[in-house]
């Protein structure tokens, strides 16, 4: 088995022998993997390869009863507002010039959270310490919930993963304590409005002035958790353990601080623990890379296989991090395309920002072949990333 830092060998294979490979999905059900770069932009952008994976012929993805906190409430929710209409009055928030404004209040997070490392001495698991914990409490703020309250949502994020295996009833019992924590929020903030994203979703109107419902902004806040917190987490500490296994790229980023920008968006193209893609839905036969693929297929789009097609990538297999252009795909395409994106940009600049400037020292206290992957999910994580300085 590959190291968890190390691409599939696979990968390679498919995309060359196999563009549409049957395989077996952690469930046991059969899906069909698609890992070629234009294949999987482009089946990402049909709206025939739908996301409803709730039709009784689509494979499952994971064996689990729950199936995870948010799962059907909350999509119900949010596709009664209108997908389209809901991405762009959620949409609206996340410009550049709010990032902008919001970074200074990411760096003061991650610099305490690096005060946090320091005080336990000169190791630390980057995982719990930092790649957790920053994300939720970035998306806290964003939806104006005071401080003393992050390690709530922690909480709520860590049930709705059922990261330690949660009983069906502690996971209900969350979802309905998340729900009415929430809708007290959305009240106070309707009484008095806070320069957060909730506030503004409470006075926004769509093309036909029409606001959105408030059982949709309760949804709006559960989903970006669960959108914005384990991807970015997972991320940062796959990001920090890619540039510690050869520290030539550590190195690199000390001496030149103006690469950080081009290395987050190599490091999210050269992800070699994607996890296993995106799912979609397929009701009538569709063509792919030639050959057709029958109505009932699951498909599952691997973009983190994609991201390293020679193809579309010169010198695919190295991490290159100049690299410019970079016209991955980490974030999907299409109408789902990751609407956060501007600010997991953001928070994995600012992190790394952060420990180049405070942790020059850093370097991982295992070895990169050590270090393990947790099978079986959508967004590929680290075990833990034990590190020191
Ligand atoms: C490095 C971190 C992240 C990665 C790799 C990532 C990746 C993705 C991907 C691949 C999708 C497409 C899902 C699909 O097509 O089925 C997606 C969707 C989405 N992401 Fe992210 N994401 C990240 C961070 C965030 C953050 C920080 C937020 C917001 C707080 C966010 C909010 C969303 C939302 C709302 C969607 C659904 C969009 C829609 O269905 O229209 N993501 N993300």
């Amino acid at each position: 088995m590959p190291s968890a830092l190390e691409a599939p060998p696979e990968w390679a294979e498919l995309r060359q022998k196999c563009p549409v490979a049957r395989v077996k999905l952690p469930s046991g059900d059969e899906a069909a993997l698609v890992t070629r770069y234009d294949d999987v932009k482009s089946v990402l952008a049909d709206p025939r390869f739908s996301r409803n994976l709730n039709d009784p012929g689509a494979a499952r993805i994971i064996d689990t009863e729950s199936g995870g906190l948010f799962n059907s409430p909350v999509g119900n929710i949010l596709a009664a507002e209108g997908h389209e209409r809901w991405r762009r009055m959620v949409g609206k928030w996340f410009t550049a010039r709010r990032m902008a404004a919001l970074r200074p209040g990411i760096e003061a997070t991650a610099d305490r959270l690096v005060d946090g490392m320091l005080e336990h001495g000169r190791t630390a698991d980057l995982v719990t310490q930092l790649a957790f914990p920053l994300p939720v409490w970035v998306i806290c703020d964003m939806l104006g919930a005071p401080e003393s309250d992050r390690e709530k949502f922690a909480h709520w994020s860590d049930i709705a993963f059922s990261l330690t295996g949660h009983t069906e009833a502690e996971i209900d019992a969350a979802q309905q304590e998340f729900t009415a924590y929430l809708t007290d929020l959305v009240d106070g903030k309707r009484e008095t409005p806070g320069d957060d994203l909730l506030s503004e979703l409470l006075v926004a109107t769509d093309a036909e002035g029409r606001p959105m419902s408030a059982p949709g902004l309760v949804a709006t806040a559960q989903a970006l958790l669960v959108a914005g917190h384990e991807t970015t987490a997972s991320m940062i500490g796959k990001m920090v353990a890619l540039l510690l296994a050869d520290r030539r790229h550590w190195e690199r980023l000390l001496a030149d601080r103006s690469l950080v920008r081009t290395a987050v968006e190599e490091i999210l193209r050269f992800d070699p623990n994607g996890g296993f893609g995106l799912p979609r839905f397929l009701s009538e036969d569709a063509e792919i890379s030639g050959g057709v693929v029958p109505s009932g297929t699951t498909v599952v789009c691997s973009m983190a296989a994609a991201n390293r097609d020679e193809s579309a990538f010169e010198g695919a297999g190295e991490l290159d991090l100049g690299r410019s252009p970079n016209t991955h795909i980490a974030f999907g395409a299409g109408a789902h395309s990751c609407l956060g994106q501007p600010l997991a940009r953001t928070e994995l600049q600012v992190v790394l920002d952060v420990l180049l400037r405070r942790l020059p020292t850093l370097d991982l206290a295992v070895e990169p072949g050590e270090l393990r992957r947790v099978e079986g999910l959508v967004v590929g994580r680290l075990e833990e990333l034990p590190v020191r300085w």
